[in-house]
């Protein structure tokens, strides 16, 4: 697996010992107000804790834990990771996030930093992104790191929106927006730091 870091966020593959931080979390029904399973309880986060093992190990991708770089705080998780959407096997972006770290573009600066290494460093042909159509705050962060077209349906009886953005975009989106030919752009830059090999 591999670490990232962005200005404010380091992001590591999850572990057991964020166990008691993931869980407090995944029990905030504010939170999981948007998730299609709703609030965890230790069981269930320890299950979501397992997948995210199995994917970093199956997929070599998943949710990674953000962690603020300043006190090592857990801070939430975001991540690529696989998901069966219409019968076919898609890599997904997701991220969810402690409530106090909310409305301070946390979210939006770990999305782009996960991109960047999925689209450019892994090289992935496309990603989706599934996000409640009630949810404003999740659509206003997919559309600022370059998420445009969607695709209206019913996923697990709600209704959602389907993004998808591949490859070819996110290197349009990199060059107009200066990631690519610029040396270290303020808002957007990472840093990556393979653990066993680059990818
Ligand atoms: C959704 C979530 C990840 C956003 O995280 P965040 O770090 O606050 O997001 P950002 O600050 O990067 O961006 C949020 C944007 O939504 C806007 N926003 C937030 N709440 C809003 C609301 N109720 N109405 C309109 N816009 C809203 C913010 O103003 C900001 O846009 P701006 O930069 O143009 O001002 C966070 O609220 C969260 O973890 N929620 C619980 C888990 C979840 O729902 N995950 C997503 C599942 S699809």
């Amino acid at each position: 697996m591999f670490d990232l870091e962005t200005p404010r966020l380091r992001l590591r593959p999850l572990a057991t010992a964020d166990l008691p931080a993931l869980a407090e979390m995944l029990a905030d029904p504010e939170v999981m107000r948007h998730s299609l399973r709703g609030v965890c309880d230790d069981m269930a986060t320890r299950t979501f804790l397992d997948w995210s093992f199995d994917c970093y190990i199956k997929h070599r991708t998943g949710p990674l834990a953000l962690m603020d770089r300043q006190d090592g705080n857990f801070v939430g998780f975001c991540g690529v990771s696989p998901e069966r959407i219409k019968g076919a096997m898609e890599l997904n972006l997701g991220y969810r996030l402690a409530k106090r770290y909310w409305g301070q573009g946390l979210a939006t600066e770990a999305a782009l930093a996960t991109l960047e290494h999925a689209f450019s460093d892994r090289r992935l042909d496309s990603i989706v992104a599934i996000v409640e159509s009630a949810h404003t705050a999740s659509l206003r962060v997919v559309e600022k790191v370059g998420f445009g077209c969607f695709e209206a349906l019913e996923f697990h009886k709600r209704a959602v929106r389907l993004y998808r953005m591949h490859r070819a975009q996110w290197q349009q989106r990199s060059v107009a927006t200066g990631l690519i030919g610029s040396a270290t752009p303020a808002d957007t830059s990472v840093t990556h730091h393979p653990k066993h090999g680059k990818w």
